[in-house]
């Protein structure tokens, strides 16, 4: 599946493009309504943009009153990306969005950089959302962590169905002219090809650490960026600083996509995924019995 990065995308104001997707993931929403941080919010860096929009959102009221019928007339799975303080507050939420036919999914965004709030643990968060919902719960890691794998396993067994993997790394551009911060909040969110090989190495040990399904992104704006992330143990694949570029990313990724497989003489993705793991697929099983290998 092709999708959209949290965050990247207004499907509202720009239907075709969501269309062209297979799963609309929405803006983080939080139980109560955020203004974000102050302008400026978005920068450019050299190899990628740098953000600080402190997940800016109409909380969840206004988000299943307004939002989400509005959403569900685009006729696309939808994804609801949930944000909190607290494990509570992610579970206040997914109760709340259980009952809503047209929410395909829930994303647990565990990893935001740009908002002050405890410490909670990505396992302690997904296993009081998991009480909340019977809805697919996908875990959004981020790679400042010191073992990503460890976390992801963590995220399975408290009831996770799938990892989103990664959110934005922190970071700060300066002002060519002034050499202050560019952004507001000083320090934001890195995103784009800056983000790639640290996002494939995320997907890779998680891949290698549990059986579970993984959206891969970061810095995803090429058919052959969809390759490796396939071929690291992704078996879906997100779209977003791309985006903002290049409203119609979709469509061109997956022709993209069409010429690299054709080059390479493999039918589908299917063939690509997990190549870059040639020692799971030939030992079989593990020793922990986390891999379920293919
Ligand atoms: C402007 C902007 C806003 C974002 N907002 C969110 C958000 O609300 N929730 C979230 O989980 N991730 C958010 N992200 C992170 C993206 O979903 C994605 O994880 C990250 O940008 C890496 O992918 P990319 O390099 O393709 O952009 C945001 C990213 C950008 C650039």
């Amino acid at each position: 599946m092709l999708l959209n990065a949290s965050g990247c995308l207004d499907a509202l104001t720009a239907p075709e493009v969501a269309r062209s997707l297979d799963a609309f993931v929405t803006k983080t929403v939080t139980p109560l309504p955020r203004d974000g941080n102050p302008p400026v919010r978005i920068a450019e860096a050299e190899v990628g943009m740098l953000n600080s929009i402190g997940l800016a959102n109409p909380g969840i009221d206004r988000f299943l009153t307004g939002n989400l019928p509005r959403l569900a007339k685009l006729e696309i799975p939808i994804w609801v990306s949930v944000g909190g303080f607290a494990a509570e507050e992610y579970a206040e939420i997914c109760s709340r969005l259980d009952d809503h036919a047209e929410v395909a999914a829930i994303e647990l965004n565990v990893s935001c950089p740009n908002v002050e709030s405890p410490s909670e643990s990505a396992a302690r968060i997904v296993a009081s959302a998991r009480l909340a919902t019977r809805k697919p719960l996908w875990a959004k890691l981020s790679a400042a962590v010191p073992d990503i794998g460890a976390v992801a396993c963590a995220a399975c067994e408290a009831g996770a169905d799938g990892l989103s993997l990664v959110n934005t790394l922190r970071g700060l551009t300066l002002d060519a002219r002034t050499l202050r911060p560019s952004l507001a909040p000083a320090v934001g969110g890195l995103s784009g090809p800056a983000l790639k090989p640290v996002a494939l190495a995320a997907v890779y040990a998680c891949y290698q650490a549990t059986s579970m399904p993984i959206v891969g992104m970061g810095g995803v704006q090429t058919g052959r960026d969809v390759l490796d992330f396939v071929a690291a143990g992704a078996r879906h694949v997100a779209l977003g600083t791309a985006l903002f570029a290049d409203p119609d990313a979709p469509s061109r990724v997956r022709a993209e996509v069409a010429v690299e497989l054709d080059a390479r003489g493999y039918s589908d993705l299917d063939d690509v995924y997990a190549t870059a793991h040639p020692e799971l697929l030939s030992i079989g099983t593990t020793t922990n019995g986390k891999y379920l290998l293919k």
